[in-house]
């Protein structure tokens, strides 16, 4: 299973170049006299000594780039002398024994271009010194409650020295402001990773439709998954959904117990994480091969559906045009295949297409899956007065995924009788270029007859 691929991104050239470009953007970003503070996850113990891994913060992956635990980073507009300032976990000889080394707080400065770093140990004695006569402190309050309270208590003592001529924040507010817009667009870097992650996803979704026969399990169809993103170095960016007949209409469906039943429709939802990136990719196919024309109808309205979303998607829309396009289609079809009451701008405007098709078409892709970003923006200029709409500009990475979910509805019609509890969803992960859009994941059938073919030659 060997193949060449990027090689380990941790602290190459390229990576540490990349993540000093992203901290000169955000120390843009600050305003004289602004703070930023960002941790990483707790670790979680599991059966009260076994220490786990928790998917890492992604704030803190994005900023700071290596998955620490106990470490936190402040970026400091607000410092006579540090910009960027990292407490970590110090190395110990004798807990390396269990763990391995840490980057610990003497390497980070050559390792990761810290201007400073501390043991995590002295991160409550030297926070007030980052915090003092700074303006405005931005951290994403309520994620880490122990870190919260920290700076909340930092605040307090410069409080308490207000008399000694020095000023303590008055202003916190959340790093989202500063951070996601960052995020928002991806580097060139970034978006080879992402590439990476779906060739990744691509091959594991082959192998998932050749091992989603009937009889086989739905586990059987996630070890496959599982298998080809280790054999790559990737790991699952979300728990897979193998949901086979009624459990594909079961959005997030993760049991994966399920024998698979000839007749069935299979509905895999599965994305790699490669160098701390996601994918997220749905495909949905029957399990013996063949569509029956009732599945052939749902499949081909979803299709139909995402197809005309993905021509829509270029700089200057935005997602909600894009979800408007792919509901549209939808709920002409869900109408033509009497599944619900037309007329088709009267479904849309009361809502009923949710009987079949409840969720959102898109949503950002990146270090994290639903990636961080603003979907919507209130206009500061106040000429807008309800939030816009992100617009959609070259380099942003988003999914679109429509699907139809036949379960029993008060606005179902007793005509989608034989349609019912069949699920289709289908997604693709789309870059937006200059002229439009590329779909990143190309390389997987999408149409009927492909899929029938591909699975024919098994
Ligand atoms: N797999 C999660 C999603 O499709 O959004
Ligand atoms: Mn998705
Ligand atoms: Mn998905």
């Amino acid at each position: 299973m060997h193949r060449e691929s990027p090689k380990p991104f941790f602290l190459s050239p390229a990576y540490l170049e990349e993540l000093a470009r992203r901290r000169q953007s955000l120390l843009e970003r600050l305003k004289p006299g602004e703070v930023l503070i960002v941790g990483s996850v707790p670790l979680q113990v599991r059966g009260g000594s076994i220490e786990e891994t928790r998917r890492q913060d992604g704030d803190f992956l994005y900023l700071v780039g290596i998955d620490e635990a106990e470490s936190v980073a402040v970026f400091s507009r607000a410092h006579s002398q540090h910009r960027f300032v990292l407490f970590l976990r110090p190395c110990d000889m004798h807990r390396e024994v269990w763990e391995g080394p840490a980057i610990g707080p003497e390497n980070a400065p050559s390792l990761l271009g810290a201007d400073a770093a501390f043991p995590i140990q002295e991160l409550e004695a030297r926070l007030p010194d980052y915090l003092a006569n700074a303006l405005r402190v931005h951290h994403s309050f309520g994620r880490h409650p122990a870190l919260d309270a920290k700076i909340l208590s930092a605040r307090d003592v410069l409080r308490r020295r207000e008399r000694n001529g020095i000023h303590w924040p008055r202003i916190f507010c959340d790093l989202a402001e500063v951070v996601h817009p960052l995020r928002l667009r991806k580097s060139a870097f970034e978006v080879d990773m992402i590439r990476e992650a779906v060739r990744i996803t691509e091959e594991a979704h082959l192998r998932a439709m050749r091992a989603g026969r009937p009889g086989a399990y739905e586990y059987n169809v996630e070890a496959e998954l599982l298998f080809t993103f280790k054999s790559h170095g990737a790991k699952p960016a979300y728990e897979c959904i193998v949901g086979a007949g009624s459990n594909a209409t079961i959005l997030h469906y993760r049991r994966n117990t399920n024998q698979i039943q000839d007749g069935d429709l299979v509905l895999v939802d599965a994305g790699a994480e490669f160098g701390h990136y996601a994918s997220d990719i749905t495909r949905t196919f029957p399990a013996n091969g063949r569509f029956t024309p009732i599945q052939r109808a749902i499949y081909q309205s979803v299709l139909n559906a995402q197809l005309q979303a993905i021509s829509a998607a270029r700089p200057g829309v935005t997602l909600e045009t894009i979800h408007h396009v792919a509901v549209r289609a939808i709920t002409q079809a869900a109408i033509e295949l009497n599944l619900i009451a037309g007329p088709l701008d009267d479904a849309i405007a009361s809502e009923r297409y949710k009987a079949i098709y409840p969720h959102r078409t898109s949503h950002w892709l990146g270090v994290d899956v639903h990636d961080a970003g603003p979907y919507f923006l209130l206009d500061s200029s106040g000429a807008h007065p309800s939030p816009q709409p992100t617009v959609l500009e070259p380099g942003m990475v988003i999914t679109i995924e429509p699907g139809i979910y036949v379960r029993p509805h008060e606005h179902l019609l007793p005509s989608a009788a034989p349609y019912l509890y069949l699920g289709v969803r289908i997604e693709d992960d789309i870059l937006i270029t200059e002229h439009g859009a590329e779909v990143l994941s190309t390389r997987l059938p999408k149409e009927p007859d492909a899929i029938e073919a591909l699975l024919g030659g098994c």
